[in-house]
């Protein structure tokens, strides 16, 4: 097997040379919006979506080619999902992917507008997808479920509502946990094989479900023990802000046995893959393993 820091590294700059290519050509006035756009895009971050795209893609037989202007804008929808979950109203967070938050560069006003402009400009780029066949339609559709107000955007709702709650119930953090994250790497998993006629499309579905429980889960744990060096967001937040967390629900210890249990259960589903899931087991014991 290939070592898997060399697959991620391969994986993550296969896609960071296709995300550099779009945003060269991406230019727009005021300056600032531009700069604004790019600035959250270009600090990094770990590219999981777009890397377990390519990951999938790769077990099933789709070409990159084919999954490349996906992975753009996916990531271009996590990031918009990123610059306004950190704005003051939210969660407000002065630091991602170890820099300023947009919205402390920028201001909350551009902030705003940045994510707008992200969402936009994704959507763009999924209609010429669309002119490809009708495959490229579904898939397409697909991410806009995950990311729209079934999905990504009602995980949000419902994390900001439920802030402060006294008392935290499993029903309403599953339905947080799988809106507000397990929807876009459903995305990410999905869409391979929505382009490749629907193979382990129930199977891919059910492992992005649990691979997005264990992120968000180890997220979570991380809030509590992890540093601002190794994740390049403040630490201690959920906390503050009165999160509806795992943390709280299960205490530190319960959710760390549940992450064994989410991360075995990945490893169990991707058991019933034909073809080589080395990187892909590895890499759900990578997710877990950020917590140890
Ligand atoms: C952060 O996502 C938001 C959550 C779903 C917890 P990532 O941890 O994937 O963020 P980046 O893209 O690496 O910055
Ligand atoms: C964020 O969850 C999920 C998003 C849709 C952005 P968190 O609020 O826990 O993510 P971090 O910890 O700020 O990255
Ligand atoms: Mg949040
Ligand atoms: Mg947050
Ligand atoms: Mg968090």
């Amino acid at each position: 097997m290939t070592d898997y820091n060399e697959s991620y590294s391969q994986y993550k700059e296969y896609f960071e040379n296709a995300l550099n290519a779009f945003l060269n050509k991406l230019k727009c006035r005021p300056e600032k919006l531009e700069e604004s756009l790019k600035y959250s895009l270009q600090l990094g971050g770990k590219r999981l979506r777009p890397v377990l795209m390519l990951a999938v893609g790769e077990l099933l037989g789709v070409e990159r080619e084919k999954l490349t202007n996906f992975a753009v804008a996916l990531e271009l929808i996590h990031t918009y999902s990123l610059i306004h979950d950190d704005l003051p109203e939210m969660d407000n967070d002065d630091f991602r992917r170890g820099k300023p938050s947009n919205h402390k560069v920028f201001g909350t006003g551009h902030a705003v507008l940045a994510g707008d402009g992200l969402l936009n400009t994704a959507y763009s780029v999924l209609l010429d997808e669309c002119f490809k066949g009708n495959e490229y339609i579904s898939a397409a559709k697909y991410i806009c479920e995950c990311a729209g107000i079934k999905g990504m955007i009602a995980g949000q709702s419902a994390d900001l509502i439920h802030e402060n709650d006294e008392k935290v119930n499993e029903e309403t953090l599953n339905f947080i946990y799988e809106n507000k994250t397990a929807k876009l790497l459903m995305a990410a998993v999905v869409v391979p094989s929505i382009l490749c006629g629907g193979k382990y499309y129930t199977e891919l579905k059910a492992f992005g479900r649990e691979l997005g429980f264990l992120f968000q889960l180890t997220d979570d744990i991380l809030d509590v023990e992890g540093s601002f060096e190794n994740l390049g967001k403040s630490v201690g937040k959920d906390a503050d802000e009165g999160k509806y967390t795992g943390v709280r629900l299960y205490g530190l210890d319960a959710s760390k046995i549940r992450a064994d249990l989410l991360a075995d259960r990945c490893e169990g589903l991707l058991e019933g893959f034909d073809g080589d899931t080395a990187f892909l087991t590895a890499l759900v014991s990578r997710v877990r393993q950020r917590i140890q």
